[in-house]
């Protein structure tokens, strides 16, 4: 089926009679799926996505396709396991589609993670970069046409899209787990082939820290509807021709089984403090 402003809608109000999620604080979009731990708030169910969207989904390995409802008290979370990528052939609209889903049950905060390559060869893998600001080079915009109408302002501002109190607490949060981190720009990329030698000396001229081919569309329809937002970048490999080999995909989910333990703990320390 095609998405469209009333299915999304549909989709939120029987996710709401289906789950009773009470307030929903905020969405997790956990790049390739964390077994997350956050104190005060308990496990309150697993749902396939299958269940919940009615798009057909994409297989990816490394990605589990459900979402984590955590609860405490009246409250919720929502816990995506993975997420939608442009590169597997969803429609920017599908890609969104957890971001309007928790926005429309009330989310006030998207915190999402991503993998990505380093552009400043200075950058060891496994740091995290704290995104500060996103160059969108994927062609596409989820808030095109009636989209744009739908949930909020036609021609969001994005001059502080990525929130500064937000940030400067992941920044205390990263170090305690013991991170390398600092804040820089995440250039998107549609993917999937990894960028040439030629794309990455543009991006470093273009003043990126890091490149990727997620979270973007996301954190677009989160400013939209008017949710605060916070991205991480675990830098996993350098950049295409800042070393002399190839790049795989197995490196990249190396890294981010490497840093899992620590970005779940400062996961789990960020949503205490703030939610
Ligand atoms: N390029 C684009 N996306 C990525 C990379 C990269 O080098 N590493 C992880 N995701």
């Amino acid at each position: 089926m095609t998405m469209t402003p009333e299915s999304i809608r549909a989709t939120a109000e029987a996710f709401r009679e289906r789950h009773r999620p009470g307030r929903v604080r905020g969405l997790l979009v956990a790049g390739s799926g964390l077994s997350l731990e956050v104190p005060g708030w308990e496990r309150g169910g697993v749902v396939g996505l299958a269940e919940v969207f009615d798009f057909p989904l994409h297989e990816l390995p490394g990605h589990s396709q459900t979402l984590t409802l955590w609860r405490r008290g009246g409250e919720s979370l929502l816990v995506m396991n993975g997420r939608f990528h442009l590169y597997q052939g969803y429609t920017p609209a599908e890609v969104v589609a957890p971001v309007r889903l928790a926005g429309l049950l009330g989310a006030e905060v998207l915190i999402a993670t991503n993998a990505s390559g380093a552009l400043d060869p200075a950058m060891a893998p496994g740091s995290l970069v704290v995104v500060a600001d996103h160059i969108n080079l994927q062609g596409s915009n989820p808030l095109v046409g009636e989209w744009g109408r739908d949930f909020g302002p036609p021609f969001p501002d994005m001059s502080a899209a990525y929130d500064p109190e937000l940030r400067r607490r992941a920044l205390e949060a990263a170090a305690a787990a013991g991170f390398a981190a600092r804040e820089g720009v995440y250039c998107a990329m549609l993917g999937p082939s990894f960028e040439t030698p030629a794309e990455i000396r543009m991006l470093i001229g273009m003043g990126g820290a890091v490149v990727g081919m997620s979270t973007v569309p996301e954190v677009i329809a989160a400013r939209q509807m008017g949710m605060r937002v916070l991205v991480l970048s675990l830098a996993a490999n350098p950049a295409a021709g800042l070393v002399d080999r190839e790049l795989t995909h197995e490196e990249v989910l190396d890294e981010g089984r490497r840093a899992a333990v620590k970005l779940r703990s400062m996961l789990g320390d960020l949503i205490d403090q703030l939610l």
